[in-house]
């Protein structure tokens, strides 16, 4: 009888083992090929250096800027400015953001305003980037 509940004991507990194990290693596969596919863009580590090299202090409430739109909070992005919202998520190409840093934008100047030098490709590509991933305050 002991022997039994034993062997029992062993067997449960090897079921339990497999039904484990497949789970846990399910689990870990989508994250290892999504950050192989593109990197996940963080808006506190990417996003607010950006901002802070290229768009302020301009983009604030004190320089009383006429865009109405202020780049030093996450919210004050997401509220847009005078021409509506500043970004749509998901869709970079739709959203003024973007738009602006154009060289033709659809209204006033290409943003950085007064720029010396060509904004970069890659930063543009981060910005777009964050934008499709749904623009999170990450
Ligand atoms: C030297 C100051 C200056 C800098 C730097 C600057 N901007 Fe601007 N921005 C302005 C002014 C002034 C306007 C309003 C005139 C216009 O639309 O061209 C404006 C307008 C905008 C608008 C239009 C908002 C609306 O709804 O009307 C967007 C979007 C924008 N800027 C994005 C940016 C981004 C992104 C950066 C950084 C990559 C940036 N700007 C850097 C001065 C600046």
């Amino acid at each position: 009888m002991k022997k039994f509940i034993i062997t029992s004991i062993v067997h449960l507990s090897f079921i339990f083992l497999m039904a484990f194990v497949p789970q846990t290693k399910q689990e870990k596969k989508p994250v290892d090929t999504g950050k192989g596919k593109t990197a996940q863009v963080s808006y506190k580590k990417d996003i607010v250096p950006l901002m802070k090299k290229y768009c302020l202090p301009c983009h604030t409430e004190d320089m009383m800027n006429p865009s109405e739109l202020y780049l030093d909070t996450y919210d004050g992005l997401m509220s847009g400015g005078k021409h509506g919202k500043a970004l749509i998520a998901g869709k970079p190409d739709s959203s003024n953001l973007i738009k602006k840093i154009n060289l033709k934008p659809p209204f006033g100047d290409p943003m950085p305003m007064k720029r010396k030098t060509a904004f970069p490709a890659d930063t543009l590509k981060m910005l777009r980037t964050w934008i499709e991933q749904g623009a999170k305050n990450n």
